[in-house]
């Protein structure tokens, strides 16, 4: 192993502790010839779980797995981490709205953050996961003052791989066919996932699918709605898709951006397409592959996707306003 990466997950005895660590271990997010030292963080209550998780992961002899901590002591799990991936949370159950989690997950990431603050390594990237994603960060950043804020994200692309495989589902390709695709926004029901701007096979979204209706109307609230969908479907909320998306968006932050093409995540915004600076909000990103991203400018926003960005960043205030005492 030419490299060792130290990462935390906390909540890794959950569901989506069980799907994201297969997926680290085969050398998804770092590279098969990196060594992955893993600190994983449960409440107390959980370290026995956690613990048979742990003899899984010796049992699948995953070449990639180095030393494993398991502590209920946030200080001991993110003591030199590389990234933190913060799914330990609350998830919602049928008819509730993420932002329900609010003030039950909100006060985890106090402590976290500063346990961040204090512990993790100065090259720290932390994606936090555990709803209400994007609020949960701004808490976790506002918490740890000496990181800096373009190491902190909120996980969206869950909900970009949720739209591109609607439009190439749509537009009968492959996903690997489909580019550009923007979530705007909260990881939320107000969510913008962007089609103005996609492109498929290179050519604008709108060319390739005549469907206009189906793209401003039932593509965006499919993808708005999808986690509820699931939950309505499997009574727990998307595990496998989530592990996966982790994995991506790391990746999307380590690697340079495919030419032309962006990814998002919530970042904190730097006041670009006039969103309140430091808010954490969905943006479409291209990293240079030398350890800074940047958002795409100037992409064209009709009426309609204003309308939409307005209604999301709306939501995302009175949220910030509702854990203000945290932050
Ligand atoms: P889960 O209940 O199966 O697992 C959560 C784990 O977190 C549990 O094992 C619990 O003991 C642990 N936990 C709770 N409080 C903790 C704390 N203070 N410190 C450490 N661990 C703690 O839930 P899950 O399905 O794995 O989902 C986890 C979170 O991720 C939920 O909030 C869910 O809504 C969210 N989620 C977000 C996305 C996204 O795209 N952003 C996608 C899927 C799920
Ligand atoms: C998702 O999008 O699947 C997660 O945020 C879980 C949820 O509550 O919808």
């Amino acid at each position: 192993m030419s490299k060792t990466v130290k990462v935390a997950v906390t909540g890794a005895a959950g569901q989506i502790g069980y799907a994201l660590l297969p997926c680290i271990l085969r050398g998804r997010a770092f590279g098969p010839d990196t060594k992955v030292d893993l600190q994983l963080l449960e409440i107390t209550p959980a370290l026995p779980a956690l613990e048979g998780v742990v003899m899984e992961l010796d049992d699948s002899a995953f070449p990639c797995l180095g030393n494993v901590v398991v502590t209920d002591d946030p200080e001991v799990a993110f003591d030199g981490a590389n990234w933190i991936l913060m799914v330990g949370a609350k998830p919602r159950g049928k008819g509730m709205e993420r932002g329900d989690l609010i003030r039950e997950n909100g006060p985890i990431f106090v402590g976290q953050g500063r346990a961040i603050n204090e512990r993790a390594a100065d090259d720290v990237h932390v994606v936090v996961v555990g709803n209400p994603a994007n609020t949960n960060c701004l808490i976790a950043m506002n918490n740890a003052p000496d990181v800096p804020k373009e190491r902190f994200s909120a996980l969206t692309r869950l909900d970009q791989n949720r739209a591109y495989a609607q439009l190439a589902g749509k537009a009968g390709v492959t996903v690997g066919e489909v580019s550009n695709v923007t979530i705007w926004g909260n990881h939320s029901a107000t969510q913008y996932p962007d089609a103005e701007n996609a492109r498929i096979n290179g050519q604008p979204a709108f060319d390739v699918i005549s469907d206009h209706d189906w793209l401003r109307g039932d593509f965006i609230t499919t993808v708005q709605k999808r986690g509820a969908a699931i939950i309505q479907a499997r009574g727990k909320s998307s595990a496998m898709s989530a592990g996966n998306a982790i994995v991506d968006q790391v990746r999307s932050f380590s690697d340079k951006t495919e030419e032309g093409n962006w990814f998002s995540a919530a970042v904190a915004s730097d006041g670009s397409y006039g969103i309140d600076e430091g808010l954490i909000f969905s943006f479409p990103l291209v990293n240079d592959g030398q350890g800074s991203y940047e958002v795409v400018q100037n992409l064209p926003l009709s009426d309609f996707a204003q309308e939409k960005i307005q209604a999301t960043l709306n939501e995302l205030r009175k949220e910030r306003d509702t854990v203000a005492d945290l932050l």
